[in-house]
């Protein structure tokens, strides 16, 4: 094709926002900090251990480096062949109310407050009801060419939550990134838990 080489671009937004996500976290060039994250790193392994779930989903889990380490635990991921299930989470086959814990850690976080909000009812309709999702965000960040983080911030979190059906569960905290250029950048880190717990029923006089 020649030096000005023509890459085709999808005319379906969902299609090219795939495109794009699947291109910027090419296994090949793209490296997680996850080892170095304070609050969504490793700490996670404890933390998650200590609630003894049955089911465990890391939802857009890159290189899938809980697995083995959290059991019971399936990674999905749309490009990384690291993943259990390689697929959009938008398409994963998992039967709803079933997941005690859904780590979303850096996944639910590209294109409009509508996908976002699409993403996250999905997320949210796989849970038990007393499940519970760990969330980590870029707060919209620029991270060069090629891709937009939606700009999650600690004033959107509850909201966007809500039309999910999930209420914030503890505080919003801070990991910090270190970037490609050797500056730190904030993640923000919270939980979701379903905003509607099962009744228990009235007892009968
Ligand atoms: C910032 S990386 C984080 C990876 C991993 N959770 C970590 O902390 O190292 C985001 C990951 O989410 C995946 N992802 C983004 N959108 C997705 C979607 N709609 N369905 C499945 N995976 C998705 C990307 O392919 C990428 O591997």
């Amino acid at each position: 094709m020649g030096e000005h080489q023509v890459v085709p671009v999808a005319a379906d937004p969902a299609a090219r926002l795939r495109d794009e996500v699947s291109a910027f976290f090419d296994p090949d060039r793209w490296r997680t900090p996850l080892p170095d994250l304070e609050h969504s790193g490793y700490a996670l392994i404890e933390q998650v251990r200590s609630w003894q779930p049955r089911f465990v989903i890391d939802v857009g889990c890159g290189d899938n480096l809980f697995k083995g380490k959290i059991d019971n635990l399936i990674g999905i991921d749309l490009v990384n062949p690291a993943a259990d299930l390689v697929c959009d989470l938008l398409d994963a086959p998992i039967r709803p109310g079933t997941v005690d814990v859904v780590l979303a850690l850096g996944c639910v976080n590209f294109g409009s407050q509508e996908v976002i909000e699409q993403q996250l009812r999905c997320v949210a309709s796989w849970l038990t009801p007393h499940g519970r999702i760990v969330m980590r965000a870029n707060p919209g960040l620029p991270t060069g060419p090629g891709l937009a983080f939606f700009e999650w911030s600690p004033t959107n979190v509850d909201p966007i939550g809500a039309a999910a059906g999930l209420l914030r569960d503890g505080p919003i905290r801070y990991d910090t990134y270190r970037n490609s250029r050797g500056s730190d950048e904030p993640r923000l880190v919270w939980q979701y838990r379903p905003a509607a717990l099962p009744t228990t029923p009235a007892a009968t006089p």
